[in-house]
């Protein structure tokens, strides 16, 4: 069964590492309106949900309010890791014109979540700024952080699409899986919509791989120094 280690065990070290995320992101977004942040990477599976679900987690454990939004409608599991029903969701507010009072799964006082939900018309169609858009700004009020999870950037336009309407973007690196040439070019396509990228997360980093840990747990690459740069400034990991 899919879990999140920060809720399932909090005073782990990967759990300190999403504490860590935490607090960047926190610094990052300081005082700079951004509150629509898409997470999403270069290629499948490096880790965008399980990177949504843990800071979305630790976010709210610090008393923000937050709202999750599974925007990868492709092969959506922000309902697999927070164990909730995907019947209706995000897909259902584009097409249904469905209420967020409709859709939203109040998973605790300070976390909801909107699933992906179900359609049958393509994601390409579904996700355009004119449907989109509007969507994102109602939902802005009562929330301080909305993550967003998205398909990976390379394979399809949604998370290039997603970024246009966002306010910032972080990418997660699976270590050891990313391809650099394929990350320049995530990086590139990002920088066409101008894409805000606020930071990396350098996910699966085992003692193998460089981390200082045995166990996995996601590595903050901080800021990428503005935008749309493909240089990554390494901090310290605690
Ligand atoms: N830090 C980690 N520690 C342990 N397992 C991890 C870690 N990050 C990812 N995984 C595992 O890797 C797999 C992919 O993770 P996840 O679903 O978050 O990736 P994704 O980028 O959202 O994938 P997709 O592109 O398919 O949506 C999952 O089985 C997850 O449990
Ligand atoms: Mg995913």
């Amino acid at each position: 069964m899919l879990s999140l280690i920060v809720k399932k065990e909090p005073k782990s070290v990967s759990a300190e590492a999403y504490r860590t995320l935490r607090t960047n992101f926190q610094f990052l977004t300081m005082g700079r309106n951004m509150k629509k942040i898409i997470i999403t990477s270069t290629e499948s599976g490096e880790g965008k949900t399980i990177t949504t679900g843990n800071l979305a987690l630790s976010l709210s454990q610090a008393g923000k309010k937050v709202l999750v939004i599974d925007c990868d409608l492709r092969k959506p599991s922000i309902h697999k890791y927070f164990e909730l029903i995907n019947s209706i969701g995000f897909a259902n507010m584009v097409v249904e014109k469905l209420r967020p009072e409709e859709v939203i799964h109040k998973y605790s006082d300070n976390l909801h979540i909107i699933t992906a939900g179900k359609t049958l018309i393509n994601p390409a169609e579904l996700l355009n700024v004119d449907h989109i858009s509007p969507i994102f700004k109602g939902l802005e009020e009562g929330y301080d952080n909305i993550l967003i999870d998205t398909p990976p950037v390379v394979s399809v336009t949604d998370a290039q699409l997603l970024a246009a309407v966002s306010d910032g973007v972080i990418m997660v690196l699976g270590s050891g899986d990313t391809n650099k040439k394929l990350c320049q070019k995530a990086l590139q396509l990002l920088g066409n919509v101008n894409a805000n990228i606020l930071g990396v997360v350098l996910n699966k980093v085992t003692e193998a791989s460089g981390g200082y840990y045995k166990n996995q747990y996601p590595y903050y690459g901080g800021e990428i120094d503005g935008k749309k740069k493909s240089k990554v400034k390494r901090e310290s990991a605690r």
